[in-house]
């Protein structure tokens, strides 16, 4: 850990593993990706899931999921429900789009989808709310953190606890080299002693001082001391930037979006009548029709502010959390941008990268360029491999990648 107040403390890996594979193949956990946001800074026209992603095939990201998903269901005979939250404005694509492709083989019953709710739009300038079309007023989804309630109402944390289902693997639908379970990181949520199993989160060390992600800190909470999350926007520039004696930054831990949550949890938060995640404040870009000229307008530059629940918020409403550091180059490639950092380009170097990582440290050879980076791409199927051991015990591995080679395993 590298919280002072706990401390640093050594800490059982392989127990953790062990205690998570056994409540996967007890069919105790479930997968849950928040897919409702409008993915406005890609500008792909359709639900970001359904984007070209994978490094080679052009896979889209809800396939990478599946496949990870059915990798474990497989691997220990069970299976493993996979929740899905839209919105209103890309549901029925979303849920097409799984019917045209089979449900890349999952078994339709075990993929639910479900809706979030809406907040009307603002225009910058005015405050007043903008109109998508006469008579109707402009809305966007609610957040992500519009998942805690959206989990509860639509009937989606019923059928887990129907299923058994305790814990669920919470994840963002932009980032492809996501382990939509980690036993490790199940393992730490539902059974270490400083966990309440109730909400947890990974972290990452954020790559610059202005990183734009949440950073994990300490803060009390009516006279408790809670962990909890900041996001960049509400973080003052001094902040983001204060140094430790050391040099080490401050206020180091980015979360990178990946939370296991307990369904008891859930639901107990969601049904108090006092519950409510505070709205932050987006501003974005909103289609709207002009109220003098009655003109549709496809505003080029942000002008509109959302309001947004952030998933996060909930994480002070837990006991105790475990916040579980992880590497940037072994989970998170995402998908945000439609060019320059966390776009396609740098997400495939990313997928290509891993899948070089762990063919390496299972001894393949992998030619790389002057600068380090990988002379070649690589695609895993995570039908092949979840993980790097899955890579090291892989019978038919390749001995070695050949310069400029473009490789799907
Ligand atoms: P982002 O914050 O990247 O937002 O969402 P976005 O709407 O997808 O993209 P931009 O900002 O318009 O470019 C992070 C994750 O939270 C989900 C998104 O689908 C993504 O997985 N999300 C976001 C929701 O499920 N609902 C929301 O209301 C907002």
């Amino acid at each position: 850990s590298r919280d002072p107040e706990v401390g640093v403390r050594a800490w059982d890996r392989d127990a953790m593993k062990r205690a998570g594979e056994r409540l996967i193949a007890e069919g105790k956990i479930g997968c849950f990706t928040v897919a409702g946001g409008q993915g406005s800074r890609l500008g792909y026209d359709g639900p970001k899931g359904c984007y070209p992603t994978g490094a080679v095939t052009d896979k889209p990201l809800f396939q990478i999921f599946a496949e990870g998903i059915l990798a474990h269901s497989r691997r220990h005979g069970v299976s493993i429900p996979w929740y899905i939250m839209t919105s209103p404005l890309n549901h029925e694509a979303t849920v097409a789009f799984f019917h045209e492709h089979d449900h890349f083989g999952m078994n339709p019953d075990d993929v639910m989808f479900f809706m979030q709710g809406t907040m009307p739009s603002m225009d910058k300038a005015t405050g007043r709310i903008l109109l998508s079309g006469k008579g109707t007023i402009a809305t966007n989804p609610d957040g992500h953190g519009g998942a805690i309630k959206a989990l509860s109402v639509s009937g989606a944390t019923a059928d887990m606890k129907q299923r058994g289902i305790e814990h669920i693997s919470y994840w963002q639908v932009d980032n492809p080299n996501i382990h939509v379970l980690d036993p490790v990181f199940i393992g730490l949520h539902a059974t270490a002693k400083d966990s309440s199993g109730e909400m947890s989160g990974k972290m990452l060390a954020k790559a610059e001082p202005k990183e734009k992600v949440g950073v994990f800190c300490r803060s009390k909470v009516n006279c408790e001391p809670r962990t909890m999350v900041v996001e960049y926007s509400d973080l003052p520039d001094e902040l983001a930037e204060a140094t430790n004696a050391d040099g080490s930054l401050k206020f180091l831990s980015g979360s990178p979006a990946m939370h296991m949550l307990g369904v008891a949890f859930i639901d107990t938060v969601a049904s108090d009548p006092a519950f409510a995640l505070p709205y932050h404040r987006a501003v974005k870009k909103v289609a709207h029709v002009d109220l003098e000229s009655g003109e549709k307008v496809e505003p080029s530059e942000p002008n509109a502010v959302k309001l947004e629940r952030f998933v996060f918020d909930a994480i002070p409403m837990a006991a105790k959390s475990i916040i579980l550091e992880t590497d940037r180059f072994e989970e998170f490639a995402p998908v945000k941008n439609k060019e320059g950092v966390d776009s396609i380009v740098t997400s495939k170097q990313m997928q290509t990268e891993r899948a070089a990582r762990w063919l390496e440290a299972a001894g393949t050879a992998v030619p790389r360029n002057a600068d380090g980076t990988p002379d070649c791409v690589i695609e895993i199927s995570p039908l092949t491999a979840v993980c790097a051991e899955d890579v090291a015990a892989w019978a038919d591995r390749p001995a070695a990648i050949t310069a400029g080679e473009t490789v799907v395993l």
